[in-house]
């Protein structure tokens, strides 16, 4: 029984849709998120600036005494996972995107990857990338804009048409076999990649995401360090850089939303 909380991070408020997976599929542990807002989005930064912005964030994580992190952030992920593991003592387990489970799910048609243009351009992407059979069927597209609107608590289907139509016009008329939400925030608004799709591409788009996968992960992790809760009800923490009058009723309303 170890009652110390998992901590949680990403640069503002998508991680949550991680942390709601992991809430739900290990609910007797407890959850410290923390959430860079005031530094969001990290996705147009330049790396140095992401991997200096995660250590930082990291930092403030491990001085609350955690016994292991999940970074919930594709971005942060891709810039610097493995200083973050070099760096710290607890176990650490990270999120991608989920393109080996929607290249495998069968189907002649393209699979779209939307993440933000930090993750797109990153090597770490770009060798998973190369690892699939068919790299060509994916098409790698940033999509600046969607997570500031995230951020500001829009999450309508039709809040996010002209942000999609700017990124993927040029898709128009083709055969989208999957879609894949790189980026921890998108998995927010599948209503709004959902409806895009029917309107503007062939086929019927599958949308996949890398949460549940982590949470699996983090599961195996804890168990193979000895460090799971056994019971209780989860508690969590929630901590942000940014103006938290404003961001916590968004945070749980998140949680308790997907
Ligand atoms: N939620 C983050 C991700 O999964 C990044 C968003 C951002 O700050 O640009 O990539």
């Amino acid at each position: 029984m170890d009652v110390r909380p998992i901590g949680f991070f990403d640069s503002g408020l998508g991680g949550a849709s991680v942390l709601r997976e992991a809430i739900r599929m290990l609910p007797h542990e407890n959850y410290i998120y923390y959430g860079d807002d005031a530094n969001a989005p990290y996705g147009d930064r330049d790396y140095a600036d992401i991997a200096n912005l995660t250590i930082a964030s990291m930092e403030k994580l491990a001085r609350l005494g955690i016994k292991a992190a999940v970074i919930a952030c594709n971005t942060a992920t891709a810039t610097c996972i493995d200083r973050l593991r070099a760096r710290f003592d607890f176990p650490i387990v990270s999120i991608e995107p989920a393109i080996k489970p929607a290249c495998e799910a069968g189907g002649n048609g393209k699979v779209l990857m939307l993440a933000t243009a930090a993750t797109a351009r990153l090597p770490r992407y770009r060798q998973l990338l190369s690892r699939m059979v068919e790299p060509e069927r994916v098409i790698s597209v940033p999509c600046p804009g969607l997570v500031e609107r995230i951020e500001d608590g829009v999450l309508a289907a039709d809040g996010f048409d002209d942000i999609l139509y700017k990124h993927l016009a040029f898709l128009e008329g083709e055969t989208v076999d999957a879609i894949v939400m790189g980026c921890t925030h998108y998995v927010f608004i599948k209503d709004a990649f959902e409806r895009y799709a029917a309107i503007h591409f062939n086929g019927r788009a599958k949308l996949f995401d890398g949460n549940e996968a982590t949470v699996r992960q983090l599961g195996r992790v804890l168990k193979e360090n000895g460090i799971e809760n056994g019971s209780g009800s989860a508690l969590i923490d929630y901590r942000t850089s940014g103006d938290r009058l404003k961001l916590e009723p968004v945070f749980l309303s998140l949680i308790n939303r997907l």
